[in-house]
């Protein structure tokens, strides 16, 4: 493995970072010492959202602007700590008012607007479940999440709305749909007390929720307790550096984990300015964005950091970009041309970070005090134990490739999978947390992703579960069967590329190149129109029959072997193909 190295001493000279010294910590630290970096109410209770915000107007933080809100129109708006913790009183009160108890679910499905993320923290204040759900989302992946988590609110949109209506009568445990720019809600919002006796919660009391995808099966709840607050702090202090001068800018979406644990908990926790731009990406625009609000941290993708660099490095010199002084990424192997890149645009590494929604906070990453192997995905953070194991849980040597796996508890893990504790008890193995990434460790401790263990998809970092993509495409009346998988792309890392079996009478149909083109976006459109946005197949082949087991289970790797002209392996357990 030839080794590039980033110097820590290359990096932009600042008062020294927050965590100094990596090795000491990472020999000494336990989460006890993080117990004094969060508030706690009597008897050991807590609760997260107090600690993103409400503590800090207690503070000479009180009238410090928490939150630069943007829209794609330009239209500007912000909020000190102090607004964001009387606007989140006010709508935990109005969900009392409509009966919401701890523990009830009540669902956000908004878009990037201010109303998301004091809503967020006013459902975790009366001791409710916060569940995030992307606003891509279309009919059955909306029916799939609110089915599940039985959710008794749901706060939208008017333009949103229409998709919840169409799947309602699914839904018997939603008993109020509240929807945040119509006038009820407005009227509401204004007359409502914004007093309110917070909710103190015991550390593993639920606090948040979000669906994610694995191979098989509907997607599932992770859910998430008040107690991941003390990593998602320490994580937001040590990894992403935040002091108070900084303006922080997290391009994530809180339906997405980091959105909510980098853009609300543990970066409001230490009480950084953030800025939420709620546009589509457009390089120029994120470009001014940076600019105008002088950002200094940065937290994003590296599909976005490859679709920056796709317009040339002219664009970048046109802005002042010289506040910045720390870079991080997540969610995507970040290859090391990106990190170059950074380098020679910005003058700052990217530093790479690694976790899953699972997780619920950063576990293994790059240090600003510690010299990056440019590729790695860095070392462990304090406190918690990593490494690489073989499929019967046993750790294996420097350098060779195995399951990456995390040693239980740290305080952000997961509490349960809603409704499935069978499917939560199946992460565990030998006393180790399966992270279902494959990856190696180096002789300096080093980690390094190789690539998935299972057939989850990464598209531009959103996860995507093959089968739900399958399910979407056989309701379509043309298609019989469907095999689903992820294929390698430059930008976005990897491509949803869809198999399909047709139905005999389409089968001929489909000789017509005009044809094939128009059924293919026609099924592409159907998966966009009912799944969601970001989900459907950019590429999809028509095929006369898919590998299968002898027990009908279709043989992705084997669609993916032949997709990238691999040799096929394994072919003992298929039945004739
Ligand atoms: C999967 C988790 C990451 C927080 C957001 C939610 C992949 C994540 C990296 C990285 C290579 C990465 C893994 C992981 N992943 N970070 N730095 N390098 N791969 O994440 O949607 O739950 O997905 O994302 O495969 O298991 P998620």
């Amino acid at each position: 493995m030839k080794e590039e190295i980033y110097s820590k001493n290359t990096a932009k000279s600042v008062a020294p970072a927050n965590l100094e010294n990596y090795e000491k910590a990472a020999s000494s630290f336990t989460w006890k010492q993080a117990r004094s970096y969060v508030d706690w109410f009597n008897g050991g209770k807590i609760n997260a959202a107090y600690n993103a915000v409400d503590r800090h107007t207690q503070t000479w933080r009180k009238n410090k602007v928490a939150l630069y809100w943007e829209d794609e129109a330009g239209n500007d708006k912000k909020f000190t700590f102090e607004e964001l913790s009387l606007l989140s009183n006010k709508v935990a009160n109005i969900l009392k008012d409509f009966g919401v108890e701890r523990g009830d679910r009540v669902f956000l499905f908004l878009p990037r607007i201010p109303e998301l993320y004091f809503s967020f923290l006013g459902i975790l204040k009366i001791g409710a479940i916060a569940g995030t759900l992307f606003s891509a989302f279309q009919e059955q992946a909306l029916a799939d999440r609110l089915e599940n988590s039985g959710a008794k609110v749901l706060i939208t949109t008017k333009e949103l709305k229409p998709r919840v209506d169409a799947i309602r009568k699914k839904l018997p445990d939603l008993v109020h749909v509240l929807v945040v720019d119509d006038e009820y809600f407005t009227k509401s919002l204004e007359r409502a007390s914004d007093t309110l006796r917070i909710a103190h919660m015991d550390p593993d009391d639920y606090a948040f929720m979000l669906y994610t995808s694995g191979t098989t099966g509907k997607p599932k709840g992770v859910v998430h307790s008040h107690r991941a607050i003390l990593q998602e702090h320490m994580t937001a202090y040590w990894v992403l550096d935040l002091r108070d001068d900084d303006t922080y800018w997290c391009t994530a979406d809180p339906g997405w984990v980091t959105g909510i644990a980098y853009e609300i908990l543990g970066s409001w926790s230490n009480g950084v300015a953030a800025i939420v731009y709620a546009g589509r990406f457009n390089p120029d625009r994120w470009y001014k964005l940076l600019d105008k609000y002088n950002v200094t941290v940065w937290y994003t993708a590296p599909t976005a950091i490859r679709m920056l660099m796709a317009p040339g490095n002219e664009l970048v010199k046109k802005h002042n970009l010289s506040h910045l002084r720390h870079l991080c990424s997540v969610g995507e192997p970040l290859n090391p041309e990106a990190i170059k890149w950074g380098i020679k645009v910005f003058g700052l590494a990217f530093h790479d970070t690694w976790w899953q929604t699972e997780t619920g906070a950063i576990c293994i990453a790059n240090y600003p005090c510690m010299d990056i192997k440019i590729g790695s995905m860095g070392k462990p953070i304090p406190g918690l134990t990593a490494a690489i194991v073989d499929d019967e849980g046993h750790v294996v040597g420097t350098n060779q490739e195995g399951n990456i796996a995390l040693k239980p508890k740290w305080p952000s893990l997961m509490r349960t999978i809603w409704r499935r504790p069978i499917k939560y008890k199946s992460y565990f193995m030998n006393g180790w947390y399966i992270t279902g990434d494959r990856g190696m460790v180096d002789k300096d401790g080093y980690f390094w992703f190789i690539g998935r263990a299972d057939d989850v998809i990464k598209t531009s970092g959103e996860r995507v579960g093959p089968f739900e993509v399958e399910s979407a495409l056989v309701e379509h009346p043309s298609v019989v069967e469907a095999g689903v998988i992820g294929k390698p792309d430059p930008m976005r890392g990897e491509i949803i590329k869809a198999f399909v079996v047709l139905e005999a009478s389409q089968k001929s149909k489909v000789k017509s190149q005009k044809f094939a083109d128009a059924l293919k976006e026609e099924l592409a459109m159907y998966v966009k129109k009912h799944l969601a946005g970001h989900a459907y197949p950019r590429e999809i082949e028509f095929i006369d029959k898919l590998p299968k087991t002898r027990s009908g289970k279709i043989m992705r790797r084997i669609l993916k072997a032949k997709e990238m002209g691999l040799p096929v392996g394994d072919t003992s357990t298929l039945e004739e193909f």
